[in-house]
């Protein structure tokens, strides 16, 4: 039988090119290659505390681009994580099977606790236990593949410390997931400094109309050395250069690159043609986000038979565990 994958993406607001270069695009390669399990974890997001509307909505919208995007539920099954309860069981299990110091050095950890203190909020435990919670979504399904981006790989790191202290107490149990890093490790958002997200207000979103890009592309950093139209540029100090890469062809990259050189090429331009190699990637995607816009219960079906079939596997998984620990029913 093929190697199982996993992987979980949050429902925040609305995706946007980061999620889809970062983890998107390669969800739907490895369909054709692997068993394919892809979450929507609405348990994740619970650490921010959204209001209920608002995560149930983001939730189906996230489900909806993600479909949208090409995962096809007869390749993959795609749920989410709050309708199959051994995640929330398999994270208490694991979690006394997790060292407290490791969990303290997580980067995530310190950055998001500093962010909630810097805004008054406390520090709920839960964005503590986070990484307990994405080694059980991993771990139910005893998947060995995992893509992710680079900033999770401190968390799966810990998910491979926390198989061996639970194989060396309880027996084989579980195999260690391994990473699988996509091409596009990381996306600099339009303000060239930090990783894009929604947060930042620094995205483009998948399903962002292409007057809402051009606008957000106008505000974009760009070579700060080049002021002037005729100053000539230096594309390798251009975010919107690095951005090129995923959607615009080798060949019309190497125009751009000589363009900028030579200033026969201006950065609005450039922008330009940005814009219209993200249509050309974002337009059929945004099609097909219409037609089931319209079809809310489409989308409500697919995670129902996701879920089912997710059920069955970790809940196997769950029994085995269970018998091992000494609970559940004699
Ligand atoms: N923590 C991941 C992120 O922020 C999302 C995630 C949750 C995940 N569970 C997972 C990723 C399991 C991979 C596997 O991107």
């Amino acid at each position: 039988m093929s190697q199982r994958v996993l992987s979980g993406i949050q429902p925040t607001g609305s995706l946007h090119l980061g999620n889809y270069f970062g983890a998107i695009q390669n969800y739907v390669a490895l369909q054709d290659r692997y068993e394919s399990i892809y979450c929507v974890v609405d348990l994740h997001a619970l650490t921010s505390r959204p209001r209920a509307e608002d995560l149930k909505k983001n939730t189906l919208e996230a489900a909806k681009i993600l479909l949208s995007c090409g995962l096809d539920p007869k390749r993959c099954v795609l749920f989410v994580q709050s309708h199959v309860p051994a995640h929330a069981e398999l994270a208490w299990i694991l979690a006394c099977s997790t060292a407290y110091g490791d969990l303290t050095r997580m980067t995530q950890f310190k950055e998001k606790g500093d962010l909630a203190q810097s805004k008054g909020d406390i520090i709920n435990t839960g964005i503590f236990t986070y990484p307990v919670l994405q080694a059980a979504d991993i771990l139910a399904y005893r998947a060995e593949i995992v893509p992710v981006g680079d900033d999770q790989l401190q968390h799966l790191e810990l998910a491979r410390e926390i198989v061996r202290r639970f194989n060396a107490t309880y027996g084989e149990t579980f195999p260690e997931p391994r990473p699988l890093l996509s091409t596009a490790k990381r996306v600099i958002g339009l303000d060239g400094e930090a990783k894009m997200s929604k947060s930042r207000g620094n995205d483009i979103g998948i399903l962002d109309a292409p007057d809402v890009v051009k606008k957000k592309l106008a505000s974009a950093k760009t070579d700060i050395k080049r002021l002037r139209r005729n100053d000539p540029g230096e594309p390798k100090d251009c975010n919107i250069f690095a951005l090129h890469q995923f959607v615009t062809s080798p060949e019309k990259i190497a125009e751009i690159e000589t363009g900028c050189r030579s200033a026969s090429l201006g950065c609005v331009d450039c922008k330009g043609i940005f814009a219209a190699s993200v249509e050309h990637l974002a337009g059929p995607i945004r099609a097909r986000a219409e037609v089931l816009e319209r079809r809310p219960d489409d989308i409500k079906n697919i995670l129902r038979d996701g879920a089912g079939r997710a059920n069955a596997i970790a809940e196997a998984t769950m029994e085995t565990v269970r018998k091992k620990i000494g609970i559940g029913e004699f």
